[in-house]
């Protein structure tokens, strides 16, 4: 049987560590694919030199050719360019908006039947930019963001209970970033909500620090952003697709009625096995999560609209 094929696509910080998880894991042959040319086959040899130490012996490979990525089973998209001074938002997400175009239709006619896994930045409408370019179905194309907001959240819980993050579970919704939903009463130490844990103050400042995660990394590093615990979401959902572990996690899906929302991609628990997204896991909302959900939804909605057609 032959290995499973992932291609990455960016060889930058998230894409070249993702990459290296998965080769490193035996999980799949990777290809690296970046628009700078030596870039992607530098950092290949690269990492594919590590393989004899590490004792891996998937195939990684770079180049700047989507031939060499036909038959991917995932295609993990994480190209893309961060905000430079003086660049507006909304000019960010026109330039990520075309780079996400360009190589979702590169690489999704060389691989039809992959799952897709959006990365890159504003990443809820990046995800709708991928499906229209692809033209995949909504179950094989999915955002990564909520695993990594969940990491981030059970981080803080466990630093703040002074209990290993194995056993803590945090359970989170919305858009990436400053909108997102943690929903604390779905959060536990070990299957104890964290409302029974800790008060309401310090709840509020854990999910204030995660919402507010990826600046936090920003302003310690001061050029460039987070990529070892991006890297490692993007991995664990690449893992959950080619195992068909029938994992749950939080993904950003497009919504077709689901929690209130049509046709949007919003971050929502689902389970993840080898086909992509298997369904959508939906619970009732309290008054006050639905309002928080409805917001988040309405921010995605924003940018979407801004999207260039
Ligand atoms: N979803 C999340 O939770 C999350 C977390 C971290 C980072 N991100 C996003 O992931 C993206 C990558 O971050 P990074 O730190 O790796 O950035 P980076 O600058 O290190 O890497 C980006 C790479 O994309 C390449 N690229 C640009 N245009 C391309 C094209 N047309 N074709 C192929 N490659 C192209 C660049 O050459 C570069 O190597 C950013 O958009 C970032 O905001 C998202």
């Amino acid at each position: 049987m032959a290995r499973d094929k992932v291609t990455v696509i960016g060889a930058g910080n998230v894409g070249a560590t993702t990459a290296q998880r998965i080769a490193e894991a035996g999980l799949a042959d990777v290809v690296l694919v970046d628009i700078v040319e030596g870039l992607p086959q530098g950092k290949g040899l690269d990492l594919a030199e590590a393989a004899p130490v590490v004792g891996h012996d998937a195939r990684l490979i770079g180049t700047n050719d989507y031939a060499a990525t036909a038959g991917s089973d995932v295609i993990v998209v994480t190209s893309g360019l961060a905000r430079q001074p003086g660049m507006s938002r909304d000019d960010l997400l026109a330039k990520n908006a075309g780079i996400v175009n360009a190589v979702v239709e590169a690489s999704a006619a060389q691989s039809p039947n992959a799952v897709l896994v959006i990365v890159t930045n504003p990443l809820d409408a990046m995800c709708h930019v991928a499906m229209q370019a692809s033209g995949f179905p909504r179950e094989r194309v999915l955002g990564m963001a909520g695993v990594l907001d969940s990491a981030r959240f059970r981080t803080f819980i466990a630093e703040e209970l002074g209990v290993s993050v194995a056993d803590t579970s945090a359970f989170v919704l919305g858009g990436h970033g400053d909108t997102m939903v943690p929903l604390p009463r779905y959060s536990t130490v070990a299957g104890i909500p964290i409302t029974d844990l800790l008060p309401e103050d310090r709840i509020a400042a854990l999910v204030e620090r995660t919402a507010n995660g990826g600046a936090e990394i920003v302003a310690l590093l001061k050029s460039g952003s987070a990529y070892y615990a991006p890297s490692a979401s993007a991995f664990e959902m690449v893992d959950a697709i080619l195992r068909d572990r029938h994992r749950v996690l939080p993904c950003a899906v497009f919504l077709k009625g689901e929690y209130g929302v049509d046709g949007l991609f919003v971050g929502v628990p689902v389970v993840l096995g080898r086909a992509g997204m298997e369904r959508i896991i939906e619970i009732t909302l309290t008054d006050d999560e639905r309002r928080a959900f409805a917001a988040s939804a309405a921010a995605v909605q924003e940018l979407v609209d801004k999207l260039p057609h």
